[in-house]
């Protein structure tokens, strides 16, 4: 039985509360791709997944890092639109305060950490790469509390796979095919709810 799933998707969009909302995939760094990774994560057709966590640290400019996680327990308010989602985020970011995490709106939290820090916070959690030259992910055991890392438009950096492998990550794959980063956390939805939700 698993009993919390976690996403973190890296994103290379803005860190400026000045974020254009008709222009997602331009001025705002490729956010609309971040804002499907999150409607991916959590949307049911009228329900939200209340046992998913979702993590992200934009690394655009003009301020980087910038730490956001979406609590589904605790979501409120929030739509699955990209707009909605990205009204949000945009919320994070002006609200973010330098010296502390804060909860910007109810089951969102941002601040200052960084990748390392994030890591090492979750060291509890079993950790998988999305990879397409990992191990076919039907062949791999998924631990209690899965922790999935991904990139955007772009794969982490090396520097960042490393130090995942430093943490036991183990590199998983949903085949050769490069999917959309959206697209993989539905079908890691879809594989976990096959074998773990009977109703
Ligand atoms: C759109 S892909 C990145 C595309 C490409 N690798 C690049 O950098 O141009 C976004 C992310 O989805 C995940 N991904 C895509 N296809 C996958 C597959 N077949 N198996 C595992 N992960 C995959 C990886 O984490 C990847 O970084």
């Amino acid at each position: 039985m698993i009993t919390c799933r976690h996403f973190y998707v890296k994103s290379h969009a803005v860190t400026t509360p000045e974020i254009n909302l008709k222009d997602l995939p331009g001025s705002a760094g490729r956010l609309d791709i971040l804002a499907r990774c999150i409607n991916a994560s959590f949307w049911l057709s009228h329900d939200i997944r209340r046992d998913v966590v979702f993590h992200t640290i934009l690394h655009g400019e003009p301020s980087p890092p910038v730490y956001i996680r979406f609590e589904g327990s605790k979501l409120r308010k929030v739509s699955p639109d990209e707009r909605s989602i990205a009204i949000f985020i945009k919320k994070a970011i002006e609200r973010i305060k330098e010296e502390k995490e804060i909860e910007s709106t109810p089951g969102i939290f941002v601040s200052r950490k960084n990748f390392e820090r994030l890591i090492k916070e979750h060291r509890d959690k079993k950790y998988y790469l999305l990879v397409e030259d990992g191990k076919y992910i039907e062949h791999v055991e998924i631990c209690n509390e899965p922790f999935f890392f991904l990139g955007d438009h772009k794969d982490l950096d090396d520097d960042e796979k490393e130090l995942l492998y430093e943490y036991d990550a183990e590199p998983i794959s949903l085949g050769k095919r490069s999917y959309l980063a959206s697209h993989c956390i539905t079908i890691i939805n879809w594989l976990l709810d096959r074998k773990f939700c009977r109703e």
